[in-house]
């Protein structure tokens, strides 16, 4: 089955996630304590920051899969950029039925995706093609939101409302907002031994440098889900505009706090 990435591919939306990638990279890269010379396929691999990070890390060239054109010319252009054309090779294609040789099933040693089973029908399909994807006792790391999560404090008037009518906009197109609690679970339906859960903390307090950005990254997000959330009579109009100047006030308090985390599961193949 198709799926619409509620995100898109527009430049804006392509220098939030590049944004989120610098805000995120880091942990994740001390998460997955990469040895070195592990053979890697990062699934919807958006604009591939992540995947060469890891290729770095591991001193091996990953294949980066992904759907859109859009992200992948943006993904090549920033690779070239950095000097780094070496470390991916970008595949254009569906994680569903994702491009990889039929010599190269059970072979890879990390299969990851991140922030892609929340845009996809079928995750658990998905899932499947990542345990086939590596050699037995080979990893794979899911990385995903579980938007339940999210706090804002002290609380912006009409906010939760809000962000209700935001997580709707995910299981109005057949996707999940709370993917993240499944993770494990996902690891284990798709015949993968689930071994590590954990969260990486994203969120910050008004006297961090960051807070801007991530004060930044959540307007950004609702903003371009205004369009889902108006027509698609989730919220009214003015109570949305409403919330969304209320957060941008809440931006500016000196005690305010974001308090979010990503979702990680990693397995290995049974
Ligand atoms: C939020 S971005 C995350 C990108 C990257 N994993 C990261 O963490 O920076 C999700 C990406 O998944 C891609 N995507 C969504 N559905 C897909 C599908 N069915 N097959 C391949 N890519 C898909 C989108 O085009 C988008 O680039």
């Amino acid at each position: 089955m198709d799926s619409t990435y509620l995100h898109g591919t527009a430049p804006v939306e392509q220098d939030r996630l590049s944004q989120l990638n610098r805000l995120l990279n880091d942990a994740a890269l001390r998460e997955l304590s990469l040895r070195g010379g592990e053979r890697i396929v990062d699934f919807g691999c958006g604009l591939a920051q992540l995947t060469r990070a890891m290729a770095r890390a591991a001193g091996t060239r990953a294949v980066g899969i992904e759907r859109s054109s859009e992200q992948l010319a943006e993904a090549a252009r920033q690779a070239a950029a950095a000097g780094e054309t070496a470390l991916v090779e970008l595949r254009q294609g569906d994680v569903l039925t994702p491009p990889i040789e039929v010599q190269e099933w059970g072979t890879f040693n990390l299969a990851h995706a991140r922030f892609v089973l929340e845009h996809v029908p079928d995750p658990a399909a998905v899932v499947r093609r990542m345990v086939r994807a590596v050699r037995p006792g080979g990893r794979v790391v899911l990385q995903d939101d579980d938007h339940d999560v999210l706090r804002l404090y002290p609380e912006p008037p009409g906010f939760w409302p809000l962000w209700q009518a935001y997580m709707r906009t995910y299981d109005r197109i057949g996707c999940d907002p709370y993917i993240g609690r499944r993770l494990s679970a996902l690891l284990h339906a798709a015949d993968a031994t689930p071994l590590r859960a954990s969260w990486i903390f994203f969120g910050a307090c008004a006297g961090e440098p960051d807070f801007p950005l991530f004060a930044g990254n959540l307007l950004s997000i609702l903003l371009g889900a205004r369009d889902p959330i108006v027509t698609g009579g989730l919220l009214e109009p003015q109570l949305f505009d409403a919330a969304i100047e209320a957060i941008r006030v809440w931006a500016t308090r000196a005690d305010a706090t974001l308090w979010y985390a990503i979702f990680w599961a990693e397995g290995v193949r049974r």
